[in-house]
């Protein structure tokens, strides 16, 4: 099919709302990364979305709305400490697990009984949200398995040809999916996956917070997970990807025997690496949140058969970049 490529601007957007109306699939731009869009209340859109990205059907999707209080339409419970995290971070890079409304088919949540909600902050997000009058459920629209896009070009390079249309609004803001929480019995936020709003922003919102194993600890065949995005192998350039941790000295000691063919270093802006064969992603967590899914994408393009790359931080932000990597790592990481 051929994708229309549309712009984030009034025409754009009513036509991107008339394809989704009609059942179509769109990609559109939101703060975080671009997602792949379709009406989450009608199962026959959603199954093209799978379709499209080639998505496990166990894994569900969030749903997106334009307007805080339409939680109460897609949750069929609202806790208290959601409330107040919608309040906190709403609409922002977040998503909330909570008990799933009747309305909500089960091929949206994967089967579950529960729904991730998200109120994107992109003007052209919720523009489009707005004018469809639904909810829109969206992953993010690479191809499974793919680094997340963050750039047009990525979203063209992986769905070009498999979707009705795509709105092009340039670079995402923040680069890492959004943080998704569910709330446990005692009232405390529980991390299933970190994003831009860290743990450490939770916690100075008054709340009590807990990374889920999933988190840092790689998933064990069989084991029961409280996300399904969690066992599955994500983000992977083509080439095999090691995480390296240590200080700038160790790791160029390290690299010293390996300056061979395809062998690439990935280091931070700043460090003064002597080989040739590198390539940097920013400096601070913010930085690197926004550059990460760009450069393991770049990794295949310049012939890297193997990327060591320099651990960033785990603090703030850095939790999510840390995530993401080691995940394209299938948690391979070498502590020097
Ligand atoms: O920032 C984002 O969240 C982007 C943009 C497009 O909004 N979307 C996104 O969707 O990253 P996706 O499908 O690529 O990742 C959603 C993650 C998956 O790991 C999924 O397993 C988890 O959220 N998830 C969704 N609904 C869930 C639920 N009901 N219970 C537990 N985990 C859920
Ligand atoms: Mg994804």
């Amino acid at each position: 099919m051929e994708t229309k490529i549309l712009s984030p601007d009034e025409n754009g957007i009513a036509a991107a709302a008339a394809l989704l109306t009609a059942g179509e699939v769109v990609a559109i731009p939101t703060e975080t990364v671009y997602g792949l869009a379709a009406n989450a209340l009608d199962p026959a859109a959603v199954e093209k979305i799978f379709a499209a990205k080639g998505r496990p059907s166990d894994n569900p999707l969030i749903v997106h709305i334009s307007d805080i209080s339409h939680i109460y339409k897609y949750a069929r419970a609202v806790p208290m400490a959601a409330v107040k995290m919608a309040e906190a971070f709403m609409p922002g890079p977040v998503t909330m697990v909570l008990p799933k409304a009747d309305i909500i088919p089960p091929v949206t949540s994967g089967g579950l009984d529960t729904v991730g909600i998200r109120f994107p902050v992109h003007k052209a997000a919720r523009a489009i949200i707005d004018a469809c009058g639904f909810p829109l459920a969206a992953p993010s629209a690479n191809l499974s398995g793919s680094p997340s896009p963050t750039r047009f070009s990525h979203v063209m390079s992986d769905m070009n040809g498999r979707i009705s249309g795509a709105v092009d609004g340039g670079d995402c803001a923040v680069g890492v999916e959004s943080t998704v929480v569910s709330f446990d019995d005692d009232g405390s936020i529980r991390i299933l996956r970190p994003g831009f709003i860290s743990p450490e922003d939770i916690m100075e919102a008054g709340f009590k917070v807990i990374c889920d194993r999933g988190v840092t600890e790689k998933i064990v065949d069989g084991e029961r997970v409280m996300s399904p995005g969690m066992k599955y192998k994500h983000y992977s350039p083509k080439a095999n990807v090691t995480l390296v941790e240590g200080s700038l000295p160790e790791f160029i000691r390290f690299m010293e025997d390996k300056a061979v063919d395809g062998v690439f270093a990935v280091v931070f802006d700043g460090d003064v690496f002597p080989g040739k064969n590198y390539i940097t992603y920013g400096r601070t967590p913010e930085e690197q949140a926004r550059q990460l899914f760009d450069v393991l994408r770049r990794l295949d393009g310049i012939g890297c058969k193997q990327a060591y790359i320099r651990t960033p931080e785990k603090q703030g932000v850095g939790l999510a970049v840390y995530n993401r990597l080691l995940r394209a790592a299938g948690f391979e990481v070498i502590r020097l």
